[in-house]
């Protein structure tokens, strides 16, 4: 499942994971724990060291799959809901465009997916470059959209369930400013896989996004 930010990615992929009996793996928050890391280094993503403190990182992040309680940890610290922050979703951009720092996170998102479809028989991964990168062979691939204004509004009512401080002008520019960085850096770029099944969310329930991926699942047996 791959698409910006705001299409209802996360709520939908945990929820076709747990119809399907399935892990789950938000490779977003991934990123976001490296870049949490790098901030309480005193770097913000762009400044020089910010490579080799995120390089460290990736040892120290651990998902846990299960799609009804899923978590991040930073060594055996719950970074939830640390990593949601402002800061955080202002410097991850810049973190997830580090060449390096993706080819070993990638690698091990690799190994994390292939446990769990050992284990689990199937996996439901979230992310920008899943398709189109991190599994290729994968038997079913969805690019999930919404127009930027639909996105940025899901964003604000997701922040203010949360607690946090939303207004909708600042979500709205926060949303374009990281569609731009991510779909424009050099390495892995946001792009639908040319053989991913674009899906517009706008309009539509998270139970219709729902019915419609579970119709997808069925047809691919
Ligand atoms: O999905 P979420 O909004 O939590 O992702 C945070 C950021 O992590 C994205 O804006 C993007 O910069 C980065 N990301 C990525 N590749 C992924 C998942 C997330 O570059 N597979």
């Amino acid at each position: 499942m791959d698409g910006p930010s705001g299409t209802g990615k996360s709520t939908v992929s945990r929820r076709l994971a747990v119809a399907c009996d399935a892990a789950y793996l938000d490779t977003g928050a991934m990123y976001r724990a490296l870049t949490l890391a790098v901030l309480r280094a005193g770097l913000d993503g762009e400044a020089p060291g910010s490579t080799e403190v995120a390089l460290d990182a990736v040892a120290a992040v651990r998902s846990v799959t299960d799609p009804r309680a899923p978590a991040l940890l930073l060594g055996d610290e719950d970074v939830e809901p640390e990593i949601r922050g402002p800061q955080v979703t202002r410097a991850v951009s810049a973190v997830s465009a580090l060449a390096e720092v993706r080819a070993a996170l990638v690698e091990r998102q690799r190994q994390l997916i292939a446990t769990a479809v050992d284990e689990s028989g199937g996996i439901v991964v979230e992310g920008r470059d899943i398709g189109s990168v991190v599994v290729p062979d994968a038997p079913l691939k969805v690019y999930l959209t919404a127009s930027d204004e639909i996105r940025a509004a899901r964003r604000a009512a997701q922040d203010r369930k949360a607690g946090r401080d939303s207004d909708p002008g600042t979500v709205l520019a926060d949303v374009r400013r990281r569609d731009r960085l991510d779909s424009t850096r050099k390495v892995s770029p946001l792009h639908a896989a040319s053989d991913a099944l674009v899906l517009d969310t706008d309009g539509l329930s998270v139970d219709a996004v729902l019915e419609r991926l579970l119709e997808l699942v069925a047809e691919r047996g």
